[in-house]
């Protein structure tokens, strides 16, 4: 049988005695597409943060298609197709668009002198950014500062970013958050256009967005993995209804 995409087995994170992740263990098959959810402080970013490797654990282990990824660096698990976006804003706002999707992809390439060469010899890498770009229907946004773009085009450039790296493991870290809702729906719909073999985890405080988008979704609260199951199972599950669906009303 083929690798999971994703095994955490006992994943700890502990600050200073506070247990952020709490000896979560779960196991995510590839091409599925995840929820994490779970009230403010239930150690989701934190989690990304362990899987994507920008924090190490106090204990356990991250398996990313059968590889022990635990002790590799950011960069590397990168490069083994690990991606993630942030729930704060990460681009360059002085930059294009373009620019920022070709400096994401250049820093991917790791070609020696890469600044001293128009971009246009790129043209590899500026295919891929157009292709992109185009799915997001940003391609004629490209020439615009970031600083210009409205907040929600901004959180779909990051989402480009991250594809832009080829992941077969995309973390989006509440890619929804602060948009409208014409803007989350638009976001959706390119969210589930995506190639379905990309494995996707997704952090998501709007539950509509969450239901849509994942076939399973996985609780967390103060560190804890609450329930992890099916939609329906989640939804009838008595534990998360008074832990989170509870305090969501
Ligand atoms: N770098 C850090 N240092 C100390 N405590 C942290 C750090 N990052 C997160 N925490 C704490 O860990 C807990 C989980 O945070 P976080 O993972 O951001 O939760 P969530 O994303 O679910 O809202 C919170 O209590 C938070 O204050
Ligand atoms: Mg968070």
């Amino acid at each position: 049988m083929d690798s999971p995409c994703l095994v955490l087995e006992g994943l700890t994170k502990e600050f200073g005695g506070l247990m952020a992740v709490d000896h979560v263990s779960l196991e995510i098959k590839a091409g599925e597409r995840h929820g994490i959810i779970g009230p403010n402080g239930a150690g989701k970013t934190t989690l990304f943060n362990l899987i994507c490797g920008d924090l190490s654990p106090t204990d356990g282990r991250v398996v990313h298609f059968g590889q022990d990824v635990t002790r590799l660096p950011t960069y590397k698990r990168i490069a083994l197709g690990i991606s993630r976006t942030f729930q704060i804003n990460n681009l360059f706002p002085k930059l294009t668009v373009l620019q920022n999707v070709l400096l994401a992809a250049q820093g991917l390439e790791s070609m020696k002198y890469v600044m001293y060469r128009p971009i246009s010899s790129y043209k590899f890498l500026y295919d891929k950014a157009k292709n992109i770009l185009e799915d997001f229907e940003m391609w004629d946004k490209r020439d615009i500062l970031v600083n210009n773009l409205s907040y929600g085009d901004q959180r779909q450039i990051e989402v480009c970013l991250a594809l832009i790296e080829n992941p077969r493991l995309l973390l989006l870290d509440e890619p929804t958050a602060g948009l409208s809702r014409a803007e989350t729906l638009t976001f959706t719909s390119i969210l589930k256009e995506l190639n379905p073999d990309i494995t996707i985890l997704l952090i998501e405080h709007d539950m509509d967005v969450a239901f849509e988008l994942t076939e399973n979704i996985t609780v967390l609260q103060l560190g804890k993995l609450i329930a992890s199951g099916n939609k329906e199972e989640i939804k009838a599950n008595k534990k998360v209804q008074e832990i989170y669906l509870g305090t969501e009303q």
